[in-house]
């Protein structure tokens, strides 16, 4: 059993949510052990299709544990196991939903744009505050962030600490929704139910494919596209597709 996180099973998906109240949900190292074990749990399992993560109204989570980090020095910081945590939460191969409320600030805002669909509540605020504190983003925060907003405004969040209102991420493209604060995770699970009812080889590959975009020039993303599609039309699954298609009924996926 998790001691950082709550695990609820919702039909085909499931939801995480990063339980630290006392700290502002502060990503420590148990917690990414937990995050990266249970999306391991969670990539194994053929029965769940799409999870969401969340964390508490006040908080997604504000960041890297500062108290688990000023015990760390440059030594301690080159063999960190969190960099493998990050790294098996960034290979999570299922549609990763976040339903983000309050603060999402540091390593949060970098937790919440691993997520492959952001929805916010109005509160919600994003932020890379690292520079404060004499340092600067680590777990993909200056990547991610310019590829989700653009140069001007994640150059504005990360050199001058910045956090931007979940209106502004919205109009940024970091979020795709906005919500009231009490129906976020309702929304999310919506969505990820809703993903959950389609053809999982489909929509891992579509994933993949969406995210070689971020990465490859446009002929190897189309090429890489191309062959995703064509490894789909051999599909059990595409058949039942077109089939239920045809036959004007809800189409039942397997997953082969
Ligand atoms: C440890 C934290 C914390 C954090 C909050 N808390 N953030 N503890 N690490 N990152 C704790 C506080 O110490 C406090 O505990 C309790 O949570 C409530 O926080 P308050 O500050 O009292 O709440 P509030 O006044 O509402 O302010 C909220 C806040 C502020 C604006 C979010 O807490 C804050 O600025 N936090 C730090 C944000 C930050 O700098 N994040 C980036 C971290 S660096 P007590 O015991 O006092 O009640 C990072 C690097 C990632 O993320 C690198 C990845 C490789």
């Amino acid at each position: 059993m998790p001691n950082t996180l709550v695990v609820q099973a919702h039909q085909a998906t499931r939801l995480i949510t990063l339980h630290r109240p006392h700290a502002l949900n502060a990503l420590t190292t148990e917690l990414l052990g937990e995050l990266a074990d249970e999306l391991q749990r969670c990539a194994d399992d053929p029965d769940v299709r799409a999870v969401v993560i969340t964390g508490s109204r006040k908080a997604f989570a504000a960041g890297a544990d500062l108290n688990e980090m000023a015990e760390r020095d440059l030594v301690g910081m080159l063999d960190d196991p969190r960099q493998g945590y990050w790294q098996r939460i960034t290979q999570f191969p299922k549609p990763l939903i976040a339903a983000v409320n309050g603060y999402a600030l540091g390593g949060g805002c970098e937790l919440a744009m691993h997520a492959d669909i952001l929805i916010a509540g109005e509160d919600a605020q994003f932020g890379q505050p690292e520079i404060n504190l004499g340092i600067m983003p680590g777990a993909g925060g200056t990547q991610r962030l310019l590829r989700a907003v653009g140069k001007s405004l994640a150059m504005q969040m990360v050199l001058a600490g910045e956090s931007i209102s979940a209106r502004r991420a919205l109009d940024a493209g970091l979020v795709s929704e906005i919500t009231q604060p009490e129906l976020t995770v309702e929304r999310a699970l919506q969505i990820a139910q809703r993903i959950a009812a389609k053809a999982p080889l489909a929509v891992r590959l579509a994933k993949e494919a969406l995210l070689k975009a971020q990465d490859l020039d446009l002929a190897s993303g189309l090429r890489f596209e191309r062959h995703a599609f064509t490894l789909l039309a051999g599909t059990a699954d595409r058949d039942e597709g077109i089939r239920a298609f045809q036959e004007k009924r809800q189409a039942d996926f397997k997953g082969c």
